[in-house]
């Protein structure tokens, strides 16, 4: 029997510092109660799998149960002379992942120093930064299924990984509940050093390496990105928006400074932040819900905000940027 604890603040269990109250929550340290936790839980109330909480906005309290995923550990499950394959379990800290591949000379996972969040949630949206996305590592997702009840493996080519996506988002979002991830990474690391500033930076290392990359990513998303523990916040709070490139050429016609991205065949990315900045949000603060003065891109809670607040912040922001553009950006935050 599963003791669930009740009326849970969630505060310090989101990185947006947002106050939220779960109705049942359990802290799940061993994967094989997963299966006992879903038979015990009644399935006509929601259930949320969480975290490290550092995707999710929450604007009421949560009339379910939070399941939150703290199973750790790292183990290799294959080597060869050129890669291994490692098996990581979904509630180990994402970075603490990284710096044990960097440590080890395992090259694929450095540019993604620093994302906060677990390695379980990595395959949700395909964390990518910095040049470099988790699909460009994963071997496999393995998943415990709530409607099939059994567990099961997806190799990566069919998890649906695209930009921010995955089938966990979608046709398998609310029945997978994610164990371990497994990861390919090479004995001989080849440096993806090409976005825009990361070149630049490496220079201050003598020795270029992977350690070098972590190092730089590191400090430059020191500078870039608020830090959670001293004003909450979610990373972008928006995608970036993909758009046709004709509609790219018209839209160049009126803002010619507009920058763009390729985004395959026929697209372009454009950056929200530029978006939201010429919107005028850049720095904007309403009580304690504002937009971030250096990363437009980022929402903040400078305290006390309520989720509710910062979902109208965003909002308002959205209508801005289509008033302007024309454009609709997407949150890729969770809204709950
Ligand atoms: P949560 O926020 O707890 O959950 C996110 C989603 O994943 C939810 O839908 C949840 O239900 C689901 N989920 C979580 N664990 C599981 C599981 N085991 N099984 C099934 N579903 C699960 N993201 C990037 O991609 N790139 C960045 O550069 C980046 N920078 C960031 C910087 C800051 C300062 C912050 C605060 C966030 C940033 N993010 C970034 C967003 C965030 O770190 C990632 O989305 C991260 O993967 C979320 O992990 P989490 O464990 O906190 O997930
Ligand atoms: N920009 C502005 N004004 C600003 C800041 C940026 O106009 O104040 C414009 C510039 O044109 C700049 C461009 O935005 O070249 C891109 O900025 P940046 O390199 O900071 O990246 P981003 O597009 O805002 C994305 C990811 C981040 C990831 C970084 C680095 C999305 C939604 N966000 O941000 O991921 O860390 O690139 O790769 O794709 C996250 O997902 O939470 C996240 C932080």
């Amino acid at each position: 029997m599963i003791q669930l604890a009740e009326n849970v603040s969630l505060r310090n269990l989101n990185t947006f510092g947002i106050e939220a109250l779960a109705r049942y929550y359990y802290f799940c340290t061993d994967p094989e109660q997963i299966p006992e936790i879903i038979a015990e839980w009644s399935q006509e109330e929601p259930l949320l799998i969480m975290g490290g909480g550092s995707n999710l906005l929450f604007t009421r309290n949560y009339e379910g149960l939070v399941l939150r995923i703290g199973f750790s550990g790292i183990k290799i499950v294959h080597n060869n002379k050129d890669y291994v394959i490692v098996e990581v379990a979904a509630g180990e800290n994402w970075d603490d992942f990284v710096a044990w591949t960097v440590e080890r000379n395992l090259g694929g996972v450095e540019n993604l120093s620093l994302i906060p969040g677990t390695a379980g949630a990595s395959p949700v949206q395909n964390i990518g930064a910095y040049g470099s996305e988790a699909a460009n590592c994963i071997e496999s997702v393995s998943f415990y299924s709530i409607g099939e009840k059994t567990t099961k493996t997806l190799p990566a080519q069919d998890c649906g990984f695209g930009y921010r996506t995955s089938i966990f988002k979608h046709k398998l979002a609310g029945d997978a509940v994610i164990l371990s991830v497994r990861f390919r990474l090479s004995l001989r690391p080849v440096l993806n050093i090409e976005y825009k500033g990361l070149k630049e930076e490496l220079q201050k290392y003598p020795e270029p390496g992977i350690r070098a990359v972590r190092e730089a990513v590191i400090a430059i998303r020191r500078r870039k990105l608020p830090d959670p523990a001293q004003v909450g916040n979610a990373g972008s709070f928006f995608k970036n928006p993909v758009i046709a490139r004709e509609d790219f050429t018209a839209l160049k016609l009126t803002f010619p400074d507009i920058p763009s991205f390729p985004a395959g065949d026929g697209f372009v990315k454009l950056p929200a932040a530029w978006l939201i900045e010429k919107c005028g949000w850049k720095g904007y603060r309403k009580g304690d819900a504002g937009v971030h003065p250096h990363q437009p891109l980022v929402l903040v809670n400078y305290g006390k905000a309520t989720g509710t607040e910062i979902y109208e912040l965003a909002g308002a922001i959205q209508t801005s940027v289509y008033q302007t553009f024309g454009i609709k950006l997407e949150p890729e935050v969770r809204i709950i």
